[in-house]
C-alpha cells in the first residue's frame, strides 16, 4: 500500500487552517484577549430572511410523503439552473439553464475539476494565489507555471505569448489582491487560451462585489464560450458559506481532445458528487428572485462599507492597498517593509486582530496582507482603531 507522494509536495498546512491554529493558539495562552477575526473570508450576516423562507418551506416538503424529495438531480434542480441562467441574463449574458451545474460552492469544483483532465497537462495560475488552485494541482502531480502580479502590473498578470500551457486559472476580482480584469484584458486571455488549446477556469466567487464597469462573467467577452469554464458561488454572494450551494457553467459545445467538457464533468459529478439538498436548493432559487437580490443587496452593501472603512485608516495611514473595491478584500503592503508572517505576528498580539499573511498565497505575497470587510461593523471599527493606534 502507497500514500500519493505528491502530498510530500504541500506546504504541511492549508493556510486558513494554520492560521486558525496559531489564533486558536494564541487565545488559548491570552483567554482575557477579545481576537477580532477578519483573516478567512466568512461571512457574518443572516441568510436573507426571503432565503430562510423557502429552505424552511423546503424543510416542510421532506416531512410529507407527497412532497419527500430523495437524490437530487446530479446537475442540480432545473428551477435553481433557470434561476441562475435568468440572474446571467440580468446583467447581459446569454448563459442556458442546462450549461449550469450546482454545486456544493466553488471551492470544491475549483478542487475537483482536475479530475476530468490529464495529469501532463501545465498549469497557469497567477502569483498571488488562491491556495485551492495550487494544492489541488499538486495533488495531482501537475506541473504549475506562476504568472507574477504586483504592484507594477496592479496585480493583473497578462499571458506570456511566449509560454505555453494547458489549463489556466484565472480568479477576478482576485482574491486575495481584490484586482478585477477589464473586458480588453480578459479578452488576451481569452485569445491566448484559444491560441494554446487550452481551457480557462475562471473563479468569479466575488462578482456580487462589483462596481465598476468590469465584467461579471467571462462570458460577457467574445470567445469564451471556445475556451472557459466558470465557478460562481452563494457563499459571498448571500451567506452560503455554511449552507453551500455554488454553480459551475459550462458552455455546451465546449470541447477539448475529441471529449466534450460538459459530459466529461458530468460524468465526474454522478459518479463521485450526489448533490445539493432539497432545503438548500430552495434556498438558492430564493437568492435570484426579485425579493432576495434586494434583500442581498443590503448585506453587500453592509460588507462594502466595512471595506470603505478600513480603506480609510489605510489612506490615513498612508498605506499602499489594493482591493476594497469590487471586491470584498483589502490587499495592503505590510508597514515598515514588515514580512506577511511578521505583520501577522505584530497585529495578534498587539492589536489583537487576525488577518491573512500574503505570503500565504504565494511568492509574490510576501510583504502584504489581507484583511476582509466580512467582519461585523462594531468589531470592524475597533480593529480599524486599533490598526491605527498601533502603527500611528
Ligand atoms: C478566503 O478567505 O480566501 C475564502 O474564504 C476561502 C474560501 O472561500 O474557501
Amino acid at each position: 500500500m502507497k500514500i500519493n507522494k505528491n502530498f510530500d509536495n504541500l506546504v504541511p498546512n492549508y493556510l486558513f487552517a494554520e492560521i486558525a491554529k496559531r489564533v486558536s493558539d494564541y487565545q488559548t495562552a491570552n483567554p482575557e484577549n477579545d481576537v477580532i477575526r477578519l483573516g478567512i473570508g466568512d461571512v457574518t450576516l443572516p441568510l436573507a430572511p426571503v432565503v430562510i423562507e423557502a429552505m424552511k418551506k423546503g424543510v416542510d416538503d421532506l416531512a410529507k410523503k407527497e412532497t419527500f424529495k430523495g437524490y437530487p438531480d446530479y446537475e442540480g434542480y432545473g428551477f435553481v439552473r433557470e434561476a441562475v441562467s435568468g440572474y446571467y441574463k440580468s446583467f447581459g449574458v446569454e448563459v442556458s439553464a442546462d450549461e449550469v451545474l450546482i454545486s456544493d460552492g466553488a471551492k470544491s469544483d475549483c478542487g475537483n475539476i482536475g479530475d476530468i483532465f490529464d495529469k501532463d497537462n501545465i498549469v497557469l495560475v497567477t502569483d498571488p494565489v488562491y491556495p485551492v488552485y495550487v494544492d489541488s494541482n499538486i495533488m495531482s502531480g501537475r506541473n504549475i507555471i506562476y504568472a507574477d502580479c504586483n504592484k507594477s502590473n496592479n496585480f493583473k498578470a497578462m499571458p506570456d505569448k511566449n509560454l505555453h500551457c494547458d489549463i489556466i486559472y484565472l480568479c477576478s476580482p482576485n482574491n486575495p489582491t481584490g484586482a478585477a480584469y477589464t473586458a480588453d484584458e480578459l479578452k488576451e486571455w481569452i485569445d491566448y487560451a484559444i491560441e494554446n488549446d487550452a481551457v480557462i477556469l475562471y473563479d468569479c466567487a466575488y462578482e456580487a462585489f462589483i462596481t465598476d464597469n468590469v465584467p461579471r462573467s467571462i462570458f460577457a467577452v467574445e470567445g469564451a464560450r471556445k475556451c472557459a469554464i466558470e465557478f460562481c458561488s452563494l457563499s459571498k454572494t448571500a451567506g452560503f458559506t455554511g449552507t453551500r450551494c455554488g454553480y459551475t457553467v459550462i458552455p455546451k459545445e465546449l470541447e477539448r481532445d475529441g471529449h466534450n467538457i460538459y459530459k466529461t464533468w458530468y460524468r465526474r459529478q454522478a459518479t463521485k458528487f450526489n448533490g445539493v439538498s432539497w432545503p438548500v436548493q430552495c434556498g438558492a432559487a430564493a437568492v435570484f428572485s426579485e425579493e432576495g437580490q434586494k434583500q442581498i443587496k443590503e448585506n453587500l452593501g453592509y460588507y462594502q462599507e466595512n471595506a470603505r472603512i478600513i480603506s480609510q485608516a489605510l489612506d490615513e495611514l498612508g498605506i499602499y492597498y489594493t482591493g476594497g473595491k469590487n471586491s470584498p478584500y483589502i490587499w495592503l503592503e505590510c508597514p515598515n517593509g514588515m514580512g506577511s508572517w511578521e505583520f501577522f505576528d505584530l497585529l495578534l498580539t498587539k492589536a489583537n486582530v487576525v488577518g491573512t499573511p500574503g505570503a500565504g498565497f504565494g511568492k509574490n505575497g510576501e510583504g502584504f496582507f489581507r484583511l476582509t470587510s466580512f467582519g461585523d461593523r462594531d468589531k470592524t471599527v475597533e480593529a480599524v482603531r486599533r490598526l491605527k493606534e498601533i502603527l500611528a
